[in-house]
């Protein structure tokens, strides 16, 4: 499974890369709004320090005001990806980026129908929303079942992309799923690395080294 970070803040893009298991960036809306930042210079940088895709979230909701955004953005750097809403007019604008060759995300996935429509269409990416699946008492996990064995029914190659991993269960069970793509906030990426039992076993091989009588 590919990890993609949840976040447009450059801080934590940069020590998840420091990582060496960092493959991507999503980014939406509200969390450019967080970094207090302008949006096409943000995702220029996050570009430069990711060497994946990185997805660009449109704020239109008609297809032509959509695909002049979408233009407008896969010119900022080689690896941006368009994130477009599943709507019908997302759908729309979908079609045309799928045939000037713009690679897109499609989000706010909620539902297996909608996941199917934007594979058939061309999309790169499917974001399914686990954790705001899962706020509202509808298993979030089933969705990444159900469009998993749809996709490799018909071969289709449009990647899998959990979102809304709220916690490192989410992860470790999209990825049993047989997710392409786990995309995850910052503090759930650092949780994956962290056991107690490897906290209190390292510290006790350091203990123990101590105790050597440094001439032998
Ligand atoms: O970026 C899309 C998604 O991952 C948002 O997650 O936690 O706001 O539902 P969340």
């Amino acid at each position: 499974m590919k990890f993609f970070l949840d976040t447009a803040n450059l801080d934590q893009i940069r020590a998840a890369r420091d990582l060496g298991v960092l493959d991507g960036v999503t980014t939406n809306p509200s969390l450019v709004a967080k970094e207090g930042r302008e949006f096409r210079p943000l995702i220029t940088e996050i570009c430069s320090i990711v060497p994946g895709p990185v997805s660009a979230e449109v704020v239109s909701v008609t297809a032509d005001e959509m695909m002049k955004e979408a233009r407008e953005l896969a010119t900022l750097a080689p690896n941006v990806v368009v994130k477009l809403p599943t709507i019908p007019e997302g759908v729309k604008a979908l079609k045309r980026c799928v045939d000037e060759q713009i690679k897109v995300n499609m989000t706010l996935i909620f539902q297996p129908a909608q996941a199917l429509i934007v594979a058939k269409v061309g999309a790169t990416f499917c974001s399914p929303f686990l954790g705001r699946l899962d706020d509202i008492c509808h298993d979030g996990m089933a969705l990444i079942h159900e469009i998993r064995q749809i996709y490799d029914n018909y071969a289709f190659d449009c990647q899998v992309l959990a979102a809304s991993l709220r916690h490192p269960l989410h992860v470790v069970e999209a990825a049993k799923a047989g997710a392409d793509v786990g995309t995850m906030p910052y503090d759930v990426f650092r949780k994956l690395l962290d056991h107690p039992l490897t906290t209190i076993g390292l510290e006790r091989f350091l203990a123990d080294w101590k105790k050597l009588d440094p001439k032998r």
